[in-house]
């Protein structure tokens, strides 16, 4: 039987993301992985899920098994609202900050649209806004008249200048798709996959871009609060509130088990994603709610993250200390200040994409950094996870893509 004729139109846009490729593939648990975003298990409060479930059924009876508000249970709703000092109508309880993007996409995304965003860019929201037919292009930089053409992605009409129709509409020129951008697309904090963090001026610099020319912005935010050194910088949604939609995650500070998340927004931008909402699963996970309301109030979080903060910092300074030790002259990375990820970039000429087979048989896997371009250019790079590698694969494993990188550098 032909099925294709079934699909929608939006499939064909639905992009796959290599990192789950390579999951599918790939033993990892026998070889040394660089390549997943996981959360170490260590980190997981195991022992206290229990009491946990206990103490909620306890308090909150078969409600706690009930369907729930589609903006989530007003008592997360209030725990998040305190911990982050907004008022409670602010906040929209999300199924994983990976739904609230998704939504994001849904609620503001026509086909054809623009997303700027900064490359390169985590794959899930890539994934995201492929699936809804807009289009990801780099955020411009400049003066206001630059800001209004900037150069479209060489796949989708051609190259060329495309006039963006500004949020305020506008007719679209005679053969030439209607074109906007509607947000700029950002992780302001501990990027994934770069590990890098913006300064306060980059974070004022979207903020005026998104004021010039009038978009909305999503700060994806899922480790802000893995900090290991530096400052804290502020939030783009503190420096610009009437116009950010501010994603968190309890993935990585709780366990990503629970799939919660939480958007923080203004209210009129919110009741849409409510409604977005209602088809999407009804309600957030009731019972998880409920779980990490507890969780939160009785201060087992803020506990369970400063060991986790203790531990990945350790690992991080271990993979720093390694690629120091082995990496071959040409090679540089970056030093996230948080997070689970750092950037490496090998010498131009050595391809992260044609090594990664041999990579793989020598052991060692990572994640081939042009995939998080939308161009697929940069080629010479690579993601390298930290917190989910076991300690002792970590010194085998630099090693051995140290070994490669050198090998390859030889036979460029
Ligand atoms: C930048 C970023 N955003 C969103 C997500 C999705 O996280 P979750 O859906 O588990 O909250 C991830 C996961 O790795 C991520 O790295």
């Amino acid at each position: 039987m032909d099925y294709n004729k079934f699909f929608s139109a939006d499939v064909p846009s639905f992009l796959r993301s290599p990192v789950r490729e390579i999951f599918r593939k790939v033993d990892l648990s026998a070889i040394c992985s660089f390549a997943g975003g996981y959360p170490a298990a260590v980190t997981f409060p195991t022992e206290q899920i229990p009491g946990l479930a206990a103490t909620v059924l306890e308090k909150y009876g078969t409600k706690a098994l009930q369907y729930g508000a589609t903006q989530g249970v007003p008592e997360l709703r209030q725990a998040i609202a305190s911990r982050y000092g907004v008022p409670v109508s602010q906040v929209q309880i999300t199924t994983s900050s990976q739904q609230g993007i998704d939504v994001c996409s849904r609620v503001f995304l026509d086909p054809g649209d623009i997303v700027l965003a900064k490359s390169p860019v985590y794959l899930g929201a890539l994934q995201s806004f492929r699936a809804y037919r807009a289009e990801v292009m780099d955020i411009p930089s400049g003066d206001s008249t630059s800001l209004r053409s900037v150069p479209a992605p060489p796949t989708a009409y051609g190259s060329g200048p495309i006039p963006l129709h500004l949020s305020g509409g506008g007719q679209a020129p005679e053969g030439m798709p209607l074109t906007s951008a509607k947000f700029i697309y950002v992780i302001p904090d501990f990027n994934n996959p770069s590990g890098e963090t913006m300064t306060l001026e980059e974070r004022e610099e979207i903020v005026r871009i998104a004021r010039e020319m009038d978009l909305l912005i999503v700060e994806d935010s899922p480790y802000r609060e893995l900090r290991y050194s530096g400052e804290q910088v502020k939030t783009i949604r503190e420096l610009a509130p009437e116009r950010t939609l501010h994603l968190g995650s309890f993935s990585k500070i709780f366990a990503p088990g629970f799939r919660l998340g939480w958007i923080i927004g203004p209210e009129e931008l919110l009741e849409q994603i409510y409604v977005c909402k209602q088809c999407l699963d009804l309600c957030p996970p009731v019972l998880d709610q409920y779980m990490a309301c507890e969780f939160l109030e009785s201060g087992a979080l803020d506990a369970n993250l400063e060991k986790t903060i203790a531990e990945y910092r350790r690992r991080r300074d271990l993979m720093l200390g390694l690629l120091e030790k082995y990496m071959p002259a040409g090679a540089s990375w970056t030093h996230p200040e948080g997070g689970l990820f750092l950037w490496l970039t090998l010498p131009e000429g050595i391809d992260t994409v044609a090594l990664y087979d041999e990579a793989l048989s020598a052991g060692v896997a990572y994640v081939a950094g042009s995939f998080f371009y939308p161009d697929g250019s940069h080629r010479n790079t690579m993601r390298l996870n930290f917190s989910f590698i076991e300690e002792s694969k970590m010194e085998p494993g630099i090693k051995l893509l140290a070994g490669l990188a050198a090998n390859s550098l030889k036979h460029r």
